[in-house]
């Protein structure tokens, strides 16, 4: 007989699952990754370090950003968070989506 302490882990499993397998197999193309990473150095390196290196200082470290959150990456960089300005007016969305493709696809897995 199944029991429940059994049967909840396994629905877990296989409704987290598939999404976590996802998440680990976008393939980012390495094109958009260094268009991504020209986008970064002009507009985010001063801050957030070079090649995300961060020096720390209250500058969120980009490679500890959760890597599958976009929806709050796009948020945070389009409408700016605390003592980040907003870039919506300066960066085209499919931008800020090359900066995620950086920030996220130049990851050593
Ligand atoms: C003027 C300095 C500055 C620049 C330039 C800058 N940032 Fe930030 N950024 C910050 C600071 C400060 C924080 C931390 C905000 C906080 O949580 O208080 C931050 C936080 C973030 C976060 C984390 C947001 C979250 O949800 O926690 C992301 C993602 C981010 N920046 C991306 C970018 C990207 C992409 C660029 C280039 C388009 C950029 N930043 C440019 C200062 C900057």
């Amino acid at each position: 007989m199944l029991k429940k302490w059994l049967i909840q882990p396994l629905i877990a499993g296989l409704l987290g699952g598939p999404a976590f397998l996802m998440a680990q197999d976008v393939k980012f193309d390495p094109a958009d990754v260094d268009r991504g990473k020209r986008l970064y150095t002009s507009y985010c390196a001063r801050c957030h370090g070079l090649n995300m290196v961060s020096s720390g200082a209250g500058f969120f470290d980009l490679r500890q950003f959760p890597a599958d959150d976009k929806k709050r990456f796009v948020g945070s960089v389009a409408n700016g968070i605390r003592a980040m300005p907003a870039w919506s007016s300066q960066l085209k969305p499919e931008e800020i989506d090359l900066l995620w493709t950086y920030v996220v696809g130049s990851r050593k897995k």
